[in-house]
């Protein structure tokens, strides 16, 4: 308040109750010639609720603090800026100029003879975002600003912060509450006053937020504005340790209630510019956007107050002390109209926390026990889903709302045992893996049309995990995309026209592939062209190198009998969906022979078995020693993000491009990329693929134990992670028996009474599968193990 010359006495510290120093231009000159060496030019006023802040020339503000403030405060200040610039040398903000002396700041005495401190700081350029038009460009960066701003001052510490401003957010509920404040504040006051617990609810809540030294004066006052948007960011004064959230909410404040005028957008576009502008520098947390509306209505009752007690101490300078009271009272109404619930609601809209999903945010006990209800999660996806086309798994199906390494967590809090989700192969919600997309869609996700370093360095390091000769790697979003690129380039190549699978093959979900998905053809179904073999199961008869070539060249000879030259024979060489069977290196070399002498290529397929769930080796074909023309890979590969590949020789992919291009949108964005290279740091760096062979023979071991103790187990298989038990009907049953699918389903519902959840495959759905994530200990194969023999006695 340059034009209070009125001293009188406050309390040390009280610098909204002391009148701001005067002095006389002589003492100006002089002051600015003695400790700083400058011959002013012009000297302008500027407007300060408390300082005496001078425009000297064009290039320096002289800063004359208030009589009471604290010299640690301005220390504070200025060590803040310079600390800020070396962080954050792009941020906007003034830098201190030093005295002859070197020092930062010096004593002056004002022309009432009152000992202040005085300091020489750059002039920035650009006006006082105060009553221009905000744009939502505009807003945008002015919540930028305020999220790097924070940023920069996050590693200091000064012990001045520690103080008590009434401009502090948090104070509001007690500023608001002292005696005659809301009764000077008009029709306002009584619905301020039925919201103060909130605001004083919400001012605790921020105990447990983020928090450190902010600026906490981000206001359309102190931010200066150019043509191209924002120049500056000054006046430190008010700067405290508070919760970053609160520094947030200054700034939104001042940019709703901005001085009244015509704006050129709303008060809600405007919140969300400048929510996604600070978001865009440091992400909000649920919990922190929870608190934002009652601190932006807390800000606008200080404001209230604020204007109305110093306008009140000074009417010569009400016109500035007041300038924020209209626009509080023009945003106020419509925040308090709407409710807290609503407020808060539309914010996490914006910030994109709505959806937060989790047992203890959702409320969901009511969501699994309404099962089936009118009005039920299950009834609703079934009005609106597939139907009978998408099944859900076990007769009480499960809500699912977290994940967290080998764990599953309903919406009722009941955790779950993991033993069936591949995908999530490096455990639920990996911090390497949910940091790692995060990170990249936060920079840039678009495709794989430009060069991007994430995408090479993918495709390089997965090309080292193979044999030599495949050397070309084509990425797809999902493991059907890969098998049927494959064969795109196998006909391409062999000329040929048909496919040779396993005889309950599971390859893809297209039209093509689910021809060849003989373990989803409808009973008589046979598609034209596809040809089948017999896997390597004990009881059919051998399972040796001829068997297997003999085998293939069989289903060659039944296609050419109709006209047909298979171009790809496709198997999983860990043979899931036969009932996870310990197919023999020579029957998987047989496999390669009886392609190559009918002229086909050999496909492995390992969107199940791969990313090393056989362990140690990364691949199930790998364990065999065989070389395949083609690699499809899937599920595992992203953790999640719909990702896969295919591999192969360049000589054989360049058949498909002389004719075509192949690009699928989604295959390997960045983010896509990112999720997959961490997928791989992951396994790599907690040596997982090791983890899974060791934990892989811990568990067979242990269910070949409860199988000996109950007739109704038959035998035990799988490679590494990938484990498979026969249920059968009783002690003469026979493996893969339909008769045993009753007793197969009861299983896995007994399983997941007892909080472990598994699967089902095989040629009868009557083999249970065990493909959990691959942080499986040995602890978590025992508890498998014991909840399986507690289900078979339930089921006794
Ligand atoms: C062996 C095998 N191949 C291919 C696929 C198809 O993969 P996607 O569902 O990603 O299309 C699957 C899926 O279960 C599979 O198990």
């Amino acid at each position: 308040m340059p034009d209070q010359t009125t001293p009188h006495p406050a309390p040390p510290g009280d610098v909204l109750g002391t009148p701001a120093p005067v002095l006389r231009p002589g003492q100006i000159t002089d002051l600015l010639q003695t400790t700083w060496g400058l011959t002013a030019a012009t000297v302008t006023p500027l407007a300060s609720e408390r300082d005496l802040n001078l425009l000297i020339g064009s290039r320096y503000v002289l800063k004359i603090s208030n009589p009471a403030e604290d010299p640690a405060v301005v220390d504070m200040e200025n060590t803040a800026m310079a600390h800020a610039l070396r962080t954050s040398p792009d941020l906007p903000i003034p830098t201190v100029v030093p005295a002859a002396n070197g020092t930062t700041v010096v004593p002056a005495t004002d022309a009432t003879g009152r000992a202040c401190l005085a300091r020489l700081i750059s002039v920035l350029p650009g006006q006082s975002a105060e009553g221009q038009p905000i744009t939502s460009e505009l807003a945008g960066q002015i919540g930028a600003l305020a999220a790097r701003t924070s940023l920069a001052l996050q590693g200091l510490f000064h012990r001045a912060g520690d103080r008590a401003l009434d401009w502090d957010v948090r104070r509001a509920p007690a500023v608001l509450a002292a005696p005659g404040v809301l009764d000077a504040v008009g029709d306002l006051g009584p619905r301020l006053a039925g919201v103060l617990p909130r605001l004083a609810a919400a001012a605790e809540a921020t105990g447990a937020l983020p928090a450190g030294l902010n600026h906490a004066d981000v206001t359309l006052t102190n931010i200066l504005v150019g043509p191209g948007g924002v120049t500056g960011l000054i006046d430190f004064g008010d700067m405290h340790h508070t919760a970053h959230v609160c520094d947030l909410a200054v700034a939104l404040t001042a940019v709703l209630r901005n001085t009244p005028g015509q704006q050129p957008i709303g008060t809600w576009e405007l919140a969300a510019a400048v929510l996604a502008g600070y978001q865009r520098h440091r992400p909000l947390t649920p919990p922190e956007v929870e608190v934002i509306g009652d601190l932006v209505v807390a800000r606008l009752g200080l404001t209230l107050a604020i204007s109305h007690r110093l306008s009140t101490a000074y009417p010569d300078n009400r016109a500035y002390v007041g300038q924020y009271e209209a626009g509080a009272r023009r945003v106020l109404p419509d925040l308090l109209d709407l409710g807290p619930g609503e407020v808060a609601r539309r914010l996490h809209l914006l910030a994109g926390t709505a959806r937060t999903g989790g047992p203890l945010t959702r409320g969901g006990a009511a969501a699994t026990e309404g099962q089936g209800a009118p009005g039920s999660l299950l009834e609703r996806r079934r009005r609106v889903t597939g139907g009978p086309l998408s099944p859900l798994f076990y007769s009480r199906p499960l809500e699912i709302v977290r994940g967290e390494g080998p764990w599953l967590f309903a919406a009722d809090g009941t955790r779950y045992l993991d033993a069936y989700n591949n995908v999530a192969v490096v455990g639920h919600a990996h911090p390497t893996v949910v940091q790692s997309v995060n990170r990249q869609n936060a920079l840039l996700n678009t495709h794989s049309r430009y060069l991007h370093e994430g995408i090479v360095e993918l495709a390089e390091r997965l090309l080292a995990t193979m044999p030599d000769g495949l050397d070309t790697i084509l990425f797809t979003t999902s493991g059907t995309e890969a098998n049927e690129l494959a064969w795109r380039m196998a006909t391409a190549y062999t000329g040929g026209n048909a496919a040779i699978i396993a005889e309950h093959a599971y390859h893809g979900s297209s039209k093509w592939t689910t021809d060849l998905s003989s373990n989803e053809w409808p009973p008589g179904y046979r598609p034209a062209h596809v040809g089948t073999f017999a896997a390597p199961r004990t009881a059919a008869g051998g399972a040796g190198r001829q068997t297997a070539s003999g085998r293939v060249a069989a289903a060659a000879v039944d296609l050419a009998a109709a006209g047909d030259k298979a171009a790809l024979v496709l198997a999983d060489p860990g043979f899931t969906s036969e009932g996870i069977l310990n197919a023999p290196a020579e029957f998987l070399a047989g496999l390669v022979d009886g392609a190559h002498h009918t002229g086909a290529l050999f496909l492995a397929d390992e969107v199940q078995s791969g990313f090393g769930r056989v362990g140690p080796a990364f691949w199930r074909f790998a364990v065999a020693g065989i070389t395949p023309d083609f690699v499809a890979l899937g599920k595992p590969m992203g953790a999640g993000y719909p990702i896969g590949a295919l591999i192969t020789r360049r000589e054989i992919a360049d058949c498909l491009a002389r004719d075509y291009e192949y690009f699928s949108t989604f295959a390997a964005s960045p983010a896509a990329a990112a999720a997959s290279l961490a997928v791989l740091d992951v396994l790599e760096q907690e040596s997982l693929p090791a983890q899974a062979a060791r934990v892989g023979d811990h568990l067979r071991s242990r269910l070949r134990a409860v199988a000996a103790q109950d007739d109704r187990l038959g035998e035990v298989r799988g490679t590494g992670l990938l484990a498979g038990i026969d249920l059968l009907v009783g002690p003469q049953g026979a493996p893969n028996d339909p008769e045993a699918r009753p007793f197969a389903r009861a299983v896995l519902d007994a399983l997941a009474g007892h909080r472990v959840l598994a699967g089902r495959t095989g040629p009868a759905g009557t083999v249970l599968k065990i493909r959990p994530p691959l942080v499986w200990r040995e602890e978590h194969a025992d508890q498998f193990a014991a909840a399986l023999a507690a289900a078979l006695t339930d089921l006794a």
